[in-house]
């Protein structure tokens, strides 16, 4: 190995695991020689780790990737990596519509990127889309000491068996998998020592959990409970979950755990029985709103968070608005709202879709409610005292910026205090999408 670096530009797209994860590939390819530039101006390799959720959000990487055609010809010696999910779904038709790309490399092939990228500057184009036998956790570097910042993101549970009508997320994740809590523990501690407070544990059903370990079969309160013990770690949270998969022992652990944030993603994506139930997604409206009322039992100060999809096939004015009814029965702290997408191989795609115009007008008055609700729950906020993490300067000077316990962008003028400092806060003031305090 040479001591010149070569220079590695990752762009991301998507959810928090993609995050988590080009984090763990920017590791994998620093043992290759990588390190990372912001610029992919400087960079020999740029790799896009993609998004497949939506049409617009796969759309996206192909007009990125067109950008860097002008790069390429400048210099032909650039490699172009696309990794993620539409790295996953569509495997080398990637490289048929976008000559430029080298690599191709699916989510569960990411510990062979060494090898893969050995190959792609060997001048060869190289693509992975496996499922492999073996764990890439278990052949991924270490947690590298350079990258702490004070909240981290953790991956403990992986894809996904529930098949909703609509997603492309068992087909782009695979099956659902769940790492070992030993290795989780070990991971934590290591996030620790370097500084970092507070961990959310990611997986795409997360609350799905249950890891081989010790004493059997572990869920995800029970792994939940054992990081709580490791002193240093002082906020747990956890995203995304399932309203199936909410225990009873999970809901016991809100009420229960001081370092587990009083903060739930709970998606719900539609309030009609009908559509529920067309989007395979195995509970309906009620069975949501009684089990709402149960974590709200145990912890009452909980902050709700939600997903909604407004025109899936075949939804009536009537089973919109049963949507809207829904949202005012539960209330939402915070909440996404996509027009539904329809995405190739999936169930959905195939039946009559709603016109594109009342997709839109339905979302607006959706986002309007929630807007309401959100407004309405961070103006709640304002006299009352919550912990904040603070994790970076704030863009006035002395003005330093964190979260809140309710995962509330929150700053203070706070001259001295550095980012990973937790502190209590008096919220005096809510804006559009942050709250602004003084330290207590
Ligand atoms: N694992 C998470 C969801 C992952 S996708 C869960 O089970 O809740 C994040 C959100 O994107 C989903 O909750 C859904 O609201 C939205 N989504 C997924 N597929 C979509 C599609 N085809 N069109 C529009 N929105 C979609
Ligand atoms: Fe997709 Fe979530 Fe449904 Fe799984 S449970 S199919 S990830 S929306
Ligand atoms: Fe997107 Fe894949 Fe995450 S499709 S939302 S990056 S799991």
């Amino acid at each position: 190995m040479t001591n010149v670096k070569k220079k590695l530009h990752i762009r991301t797209y998507g959810c928090q695991m993609n995050v988590y994860d080009s984090e763990r590939m920017a590791e994998a390819l620093a043992q290759a020689g990588y390190e990372e530039t912001d610029s992919p101006d400087a960079a020999d390799m740029i790799l896009l780790n993609t998004c497949h959720i939506r049409e617009k959000a796969a759309e996206k990487i192909y007009s990125e990737l067109g950008r860097y055609k002008g790069l390429k010809a400048a210099r032909p010696d650039l490699r172009i990596a696309v990794a993620g999910c539409v790295a996953q779904a569509e495997g080398e038709e990637i490289i048929a519509r976008q000559p430029l790309v080298d690599l191709v490399v699916g989510p569960q092939a990411y510990h062979r990127l060494p090898e893969l990228v050995a190959r792609v500057e060997a001048g060869e184009k190289a693509l992975d889309t496996d499922f492999p036998e073996e764990d890439k956790f278990d052949h991924l570097p270490a947690r590298s000491p350079r990258r702490a910042r004070p909240a981290a993101f953790l991956t403990v549970q992986e894809g996904c068996d529930k098949f909703c009508a609509f997603c492309v997320v068992p087909y782009t994740r695979g099956a659902e998998a769940s790492r070992p809590p030993a290795r989780i523990l070990a991971e934590a501690r290591a996030l620790v020592v370097r500084g970092v407070r507070e961990i959310t544990l990611l997986g795409q059903n997360v609350n799905a959990y249950h890891g081989a370990g010790e004493g059997g079969s572990w869920s995800l309160a029970r792994l939940i409970r054992a990081l709580a013990e490791i002193e240093g770690l002082e906020r747990i949270r956890y995203t995304t979950s399932h309203p199936n998969d909410m225990s009873d022992d999970l809901i016991a652990a809100h009420g229960e755990c001081a370092k587990l944030m009083p903060y739930l993603h709970l998606p719900v994506q539609s309030g009609s029985d009908r559509i529920l139930k067309r989007m395979n997604r195995g509970h309906t409206a009620e069975s949501y709103v009684r089990l709402i009322e149960r974590i709200r039992a145990a912890r009452p100060d909980l902050l709700l968070s939600g997903d909604f999809i407004v025109g899936f096939p075949e939804e009536t004015e009537e089973d919109f608005e049963a949507t809207l009814d829904l949202i005012r029965a539960v209330g939402y702290g915070q909440a996404y709202s996509f027009k539904y997408s329809p995405r190739p191989g999936t169930p959905a795609a195939e039946r009559d879709q709603i016109p594109e115009q009342v997709k839109s007008e339905r979302l607006t008055r959706l986002q309007a409610l929630l807007a309401e609700q959100q407004a309405a729950a961070q103006a709640a906020m304002v006299g009352r005292e919550v912990s904040v993490l603070f994790e970076r300067a704030g863009r006035e000077p002395g003005q330093v910026a964190g979260k809140s316990d309710y995962l509330h962008a929150v700053h203070v003028v706070a001259p001295g205090l550095a980012p990973g400092d937790l502190r209590r806060v008096r919220i005096t003031e809510s804006l559009p999408n942050s709250l602004s305090g003084v330290i207590v």
